[in-house]
């Protein structure tokens, strides 16, 4: 089994100092960083767009790792791309030509996903587990940081990966939302190859002993 990768959520960090918190989760291990795009209409929240993406692009050589919680998101993927995206993720709920977006965002060179809500069932992903690099789980529902994750999602994460591991073993699987040491080994357990953690690395004192403690085995 290969290490579990960590993904910073910048949603947690001090967007005022947004450059020294980048390089801090960069020097702490991180593997990649994870952006909350939010529209305000998909998710009751609004956040960033490209532009803070480009600017992080050029102060780090961090894989950036886009989340996309908006109504339109086949339109964004050409923007993010063209500003360093090298992973986009959209919701199943949110897009109608989901074969369509992700050929389209595989085509611009970027690592396509594609979210799932809590209460949506697997089997909405029937069609595409071919299309997509990986399926990034929500384990709370989409909107803001720091909520608590919902256990019921550790269930649908075993579920997804005994399909994955049977139909489509080179997609990952992500844990989104409520990320925290107390959990991680769980989640590590069940399957996930990425977990993306805000207020558990942002918040943390010491962001290196925090990505260690997400990273390491269950009883380490
Ligand atoms: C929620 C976002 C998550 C969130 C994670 O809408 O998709 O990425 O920022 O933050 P924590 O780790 O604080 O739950
Ligand atoms: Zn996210």
């Amino acid at each position: 089994m290969s290490r579990v990768r960590i993904a910073p959520s910048l949603l947690a960090s001090d967007l005022a100092r947004v450059a020294d918190e980048v390089r801090s989760v960069a020097a702490a291990g991180a593997d990649m960083l994870h952006f909350d795009v939010m529209d305000g209409h998909f998710v009751p929240n609004l956040t960033f767009g490209p532009g803070l993406c480009a600017a992080v692009r050029r102060i780090t050589t961090l894989p950036l790792d886009v989340h996309l919680m908006v109504t339109n998101a086949d339109e964004l993927v050409e923007p993010f791309a063209a500003a360093g995206a090298g992973r986009i993720a959209v919701h199943v709920e949110a897009d109608l030509h989901l074969h369509r977006t992700l050929t389209r965002i595989r085509a611009l060179g970027v690592v396509p996903g594609v979210a799932i809500n809590p209460a949506t069932p697997v089997a909405a992903l029937d069609e595409v587990w071919a299309f997509a690099g990986f399926f990034l789980v929500m384990s709370v529902n989409p909107g803001f940081g720091g909520q608590i994750l919902i256990p019921e999602v550790l269930d649908k994460l075993g579920r997804m990966r005994a399909i994955r591991d049977r139909r489509a073993p080179g997609v990952e699987l992500v844990v989104d939302g409520g990320v925290e040491a107390e959990n991680a080994g769980t989640l590590r357990g069940l399957g996930a190859d990425v977990l993306v953690a805000g207020t558990a690395v942002f918040g943390a004192a010491d962001r290196a002993a925090a990505v260690a403690r997400l990273r390491a085995e269950e009883g380490s």
